[in-house]
């Protein structure tokens, strides 16, 4: 990818960071967006430009499409879980994932997409939620990241014309900032503890463990690299074997 441009939210933790590290291993150029200015510090240092954005804005969105425009790569990793149980879900937690989940991701393929060059791609983060309902907790989240496939079907379809791919990745158990809250929470709502939970949730897990965020980035890369040149429109399980 040496040479190529890329902009990759949510670079300041996990899977966000870690696509951000591995492609400026590559030679690529980074923009790292984030909400967390003190946290994009590691990637600052490995050689990112960094942008401080809210992402569940418009301003931030504006702000990433015209520092990113003419990128050759687009990683929408940024996002957030809220867990609930379905029938207490308060409506402006609901519409904060939405917000966030959901529009940054749309806005920013409607706004950098047309400015990438021909051999382009985007990698859109869903979930496994989207296709598995395991969790009764994440039922919101779980809406949002099966909008995102949507999305991602819509968009591969409008930038096909030009050349740029538009796929989306559906992680399992990512060892991630993220995941460690979800454990801790979702065991608090259900009484048991997160090492219990954690054993529960892995042993649906056919490989039967939890990926690290630099292996998910590695998948990523794949999808973004010309060696997925014929590759679009499609959601990508990365689970263990979680859902075949
Ligand atoms: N970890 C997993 O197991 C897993 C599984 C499936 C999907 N995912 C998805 O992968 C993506 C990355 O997850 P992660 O586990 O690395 O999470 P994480 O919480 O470690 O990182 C998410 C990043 O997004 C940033 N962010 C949140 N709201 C923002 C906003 N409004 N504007 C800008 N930045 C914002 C956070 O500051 C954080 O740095 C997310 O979209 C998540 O839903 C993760």
């Amino acid at each position: 990818m040496n040479g190529k441009r890329a902009v990759v939210t949510g670079a300041a933790s996990g899977i966000g960071q870690a696509v951000a590290l591995r492609m400026l291993r590559d030679g690529e150029q980074v923009l790292a967006v984030d909400l967390d200015a003190a946290r994009l510090e590691p990637v600052r240092e490995a050689g990112a430009e960094v942008l401080v954005a809210d992402l569940g804005t418009a301003e931030g969105c504006d702000a990433v499409a015209s520092v990113g425009a003419g990128a050759d790569h687009l990683v929408n990793a940024a996002g957030i879980i809220r867990l609930r149980d379905i029938f207490t879900m308060p409506r402006d937690e609901f519409r904060d994932i939405f917000r966030i989940n959901v529009e940054s991701v749309f806005f920013l393929c409607q706004q950098l997409g047309p400015t990438m060059p021909s051999g382009g791609a985007i990698v859109n983060l869903s979930s496994i939620s989207a296709k598995l309902t395991a969790t009764l907790e994440t039922a919101a989240y779980a809406a949002s990241k099966t909008a995102i496939l949507a999305i991602t079907r819509s968009f591969a379809y409008a930038l096909a014309p030009q050349d740029v791919r538009v796929n989306a990745i559906c992680p399992g158990i990512i060892d991630t900032p993220m995941q460690d809250r979800v454990l801790e929470e979702v065991a608090r709502l259900r009484g048991i503890t997160a090492s219990e939970l954690s054993d529960l949730r892995t042993a649906t897990v056919p490989l039967g463990r939890g990926a690290t965020p630099d292996e998910c980035a590695a998948a990523i890369c794949f999808m973004l690299s010309d060696a997925a040149s014929y590759m679009t429109g499609q959601a990508i399980n990365y689970d263990g074997g979680m859902v075949m």
